[in-house]
């Protein structure tokens, strides 16, 4: 398709024919409600509920994807804490998920460790030796907190105190899965103990820290975190006997890593099902929102920077990795296909013309490579799916359309339309009953249009 510069109305044709295209099989599904599309379903999870993973989806919205299907294997791609690969292994489906921050997948392991091999006595006789340790006037500075910039005066005096004593003795713990679910104990508190709150693309910073902040944030008291950390371990010691009841002798795999690196190293047709949810295009930068949970676990400023940029593209920082992935796969049908199906899927094409042509309006410029770059991305993980799927197999996927500038980018007909040049149907997109709305600065420019909040399920030709 051809788009020339006097365009006097954006063009749309090409983004309403794809909806055409998938018209039919757009529906709203009443039984998915936000709370079980997000984090909100985990509240009273065994074990999930510790780890505020506010970017999971509910372990009961994977429970009803694999009860419509047959399934030995599941993938998740991007687990982050672990939701569908446990969930599967509670099923007696093997799980496998892929996870490139270090946060979700400790909070995975933490519940494997408690699930398999941890005895409760064990558990209750070391979180209270951590507690008592908290009592201690002493403490070492090799173990306190090492801020970086964007992480400074995050908590008071006392709890930065009382953390490095934590810190001193976890690290003391010889046995693997008590070192583990104590860490997870630790880092799960962080926010809470903390003058920040998350909120999608920042942390929000309460007025208490001392820094300068735009947005007023005002957290009730602060909680010690001897505090906090005591009710963390008496939910992780009454969780320890259903998590043994449910995951017993299943033991999920979790790989550390970016999946635009571990997908190329797993065999063919090695799962029936894949049950995941992207990052969504959102702009939302996990690197900021979990940098005191980061910064716990040993990363420093560089290291952070250097995880954003492997992160799948979502943020304005992110740059290409068409290089990079070129150089990992070199140049394989694969990957050729997948970039080629970027540069012509002409709903994709239509939008990034129309954000270059309001180029000078648009807040940050950014959010045009940022689309380009997700598409690319998300094309070649779609083209491994699609590789690694069994015959007849399952793609449940999770994601958000996005607006930008009052334009819409159908994420989910853009994949969906991905899915089927690769060999799967795209069988569904199933809409929440209320998609999500404008920003109000948008509303006020564009008026109120919904985006489409939505699952889409795929599932690949039967050979
Ligand atoms: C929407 S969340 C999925 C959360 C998950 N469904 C759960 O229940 O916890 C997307 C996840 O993708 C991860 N992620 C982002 N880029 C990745 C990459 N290149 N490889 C693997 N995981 C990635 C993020 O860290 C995040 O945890």
């Amino acid at each position: 398709m051809i788009f020339t510069r006097r365009d006097k109305e954006p063009p749309t044709q090409a983004r309403s024919s794809l909806y055409d295209r998938f018209a039919s099989r757009i529906s709203v599904k009443n039984s998915l409600s936000r709370k079980l599309v997000s984090y909100q379903g985990n509240k009273d999870a065994p074990g999930l509920r510790w780890m505020k993973y506010k970017e999971g989806f509910s372990s009961e919205l994977v429970q009803s994807f694999l009860g419509q299907i047959e399934a030995k294997t599941l993938l998740d791609p991007f687990s982050g804490s672990g939701t569908a690969p446990l969930t599967a292994s509670s099923m007696g489906i093997d799980g496998t998920g892929i996870e490139i921050m270090p946060v979700g997948n400790l909070s995975a392991r933490a519940i494997v460790a408690a699930a398999n091999g941890l005895r409760h006595n064990d558990f209750f006789h070391a979180s209270q030796d951590l507690i008592a340790s908290l009592s201690s006037k002493k403490y070492e500075i090799d173990h306190l907190f090492q801020h970086i910039p964007i992480t400074e005066s995050a908590f008071p005096e006392q709890t930065e105190q009382d953390l490095a004593k934590a810190r001193k003795f976890v690290d003391g713990i010889r046995d693997p899965s008590l070192q583990t679910l104590l860490t997870l104990a630790c880092v799960s508190i962080l926010e809470e103990v903390s003058y920040t709150r998350k909120d999608g693309q920042f942390l929000r910073w309460d007025p208490r820290s001392g820094r300068k902040v735009s947005t007023r944030l005002h957290k009730s008291e602060l909680p010690m975190l001897a505090q906090a950390l005591q009710r963390r371990i008496g939910e992780i010691m009454i969780d320890i006997p259903a998590l043994q009841r449910m995951y017993a002798g299943s033991v999920p795999k979790f790989v550390d890593g970016s999946s635009l690196t571990e997908l190329r190293k797993m065999p063919d047709a090695s799962f029936d099902a894949v049950v995941t949810s992207p990052p969504y295009a959102n702009r939302y930068d996990y690197t900021r929102t979990y940098a005191l949970e980061l910064v716990y676990l040993g990363f420093d400023a560089d290291r952070l920077k250097e995880l954003r940029q492997e992160l799948l593209s979502a943020t304005v920082e992110n740059r290409s990795k068409r290089e990079l992935l070129l150089r990992e796969y070199g140049n394989v049908p694969l990957i050729e296909h997948a970039f080629r199906m970027t540069d012509n899927q002409t709903a994709l094409q239509e939008s990034l013309h129309v954000l270059r042509q309001e180029a000078h309006n648009l807040s940050n410029r950014n959010v045009i490579p940022l689309v380009e770059n997700y598409f690319t991305e998300m094309a070649v993980v779609v083209s491994e799916l699609a590789r690694l799927t069994t015959p007849g197999g399952s793609v449940f996927m999770v994601n958000d359309n996005v607006r930008y500038h009052g334009q819409e980018i159908p994420v989910d007909l853009i994949l969906s339309d991905f899915a089927e040049q690769l060999g799967f149907r795209c069988e569904a997109i199933w809409t929440l009953n209320r998609g999500k709305g404008n920003s109000s600065q948008q509303m006020g420019r564009f008026g109120r249009q919904e985006l489409r909040k939505c699952v889409y399920y795929w599932r690949k030709s039967d050979g």
